[in-house]
């Protein structure tokens, strides 16, 4: 049985994994017990356990407060990133690493294909790029997930926010298109990985399939939990950091490479749906 380690393990997407993995031996870490801006702990974590493959869900994600604390996004999702993956190399550890839609401009009209040239409209986005880009740099065998809009039962998210919502009226953009995907689908993704690993490394895309809009994706969450909100379509927000207008992105290579069905932005819906009420 593998041997994994896994990073933000408190986070979304790091609940969501661990769960799945949860038969495996694993050692998960939260920010309190992992600082992955301490490179000597995490040398001494992966020295010690000798990992088959690290999972990093550990990420600065707060895409407005990143055009702020630039600094700080850099730190964790590129510096850090960098340590990590030198330090996998070293110990011969698999590094498994999520990275974002947000590495795209927005202005693609067909689903961005992995190898589609980067360009980040705001800081966050840059510095998730500067993250894949120093693991490329190391040479380790890696697997770079680009996954987006992520949702879940758990955590601080859109689907639970117009779940919980007091308010009776929600004023949702319509303006931005993309692929909602849910935490769980992309735990079962990772789950499916490791038990059939084909070692053909590099950067993929994995998000539900299919595309909406946020305010199509908060209708669908308000008609499926029959929440009776009254959903309203809005052109923007204005927000400290820029969205991309378009991020679908082109999940052929990834169910090829790993002969894996991505399910669709329904399927995700109601995967998600039915872990929330139990
Ligand atoms: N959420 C999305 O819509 C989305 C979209 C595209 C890509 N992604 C990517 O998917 C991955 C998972 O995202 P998520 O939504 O699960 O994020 P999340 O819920 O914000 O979780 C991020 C985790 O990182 C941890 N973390 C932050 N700084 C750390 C540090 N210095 N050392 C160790 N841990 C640290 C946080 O721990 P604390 O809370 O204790 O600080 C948190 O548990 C990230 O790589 C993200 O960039 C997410």
């Amino acid at each position: 049985m593998s041997k994994i380690i896994v990073l933000g393990a408190s986070g979304m997407l790091g609940t969501a994994i661990c769960e799945q993995l949860k038969n495996h031996n694993l050692q998960a870490h939260t920010s309190a017990s992992l600082d992955i801006l301490c490179s000597q702990k995490l040398h001494e974590a992966v020295a010690t356990f000798k990992p088959d493959y690290i999972i990093n869900c550990a990420a600065y994600t707060a895409v407005d407060s990143a055009e702020s604390n630039k600094e700080r996004a850099y730190a964790i999702n590129a510096t850090a990133v960098e340590k990590l993956a030198q330090i996998a190399n070293q110990f011969g550890a698999t590094l498994i690493h999520f990275s974002t839609d947000y590495v795209f401009d927005g202005n693609a009209t067909t689903p961005y294909r992995v190898n589609y040239p980067t360009a980040p409209i705001n800081v966050y986005g840059a510095s998730k790029l500067a993250g894949e880009e120093a693991i490329r740099r190391t040479g380790s065998a890696h697997y770079i997930f680009r996954v987006s809009w992520l949702f879940a039962p758990h955590g601080k998210n859109f689907f639970r926010w117009v779940a919980e919502t007091d308010m009776e009226e929600l004023n949702i953009v319509d303006s931005q298109t993309g692929s909602p995907t849910s935490a769980l689908d992309v735990a079962a993704f990772i789950k499916h990985l490791i038990k059939n690993d084909p070692a053909v490394y590099g950067t993929y895309h994995f998000t539900n399939t299919g595309s909406c809009t946020w305010f199509a994706f908060a209708k669908a969450i308000n008609d499926k939990l029959s929440l009776n909100k009254k959903i309203n379509p809005v052109a923007s927000f204005k927000t400290a950091a820029a969205r991309p207008t378009y991020s679908l992105m082109d999940c052929s290579e990834t169910e090829k490479t790993f002969d894996y069905k991505i399910p669709s932005i329904e399927d995700g819906l109601e995967h998600v749906i039915k872990s929330y009420k139990s």
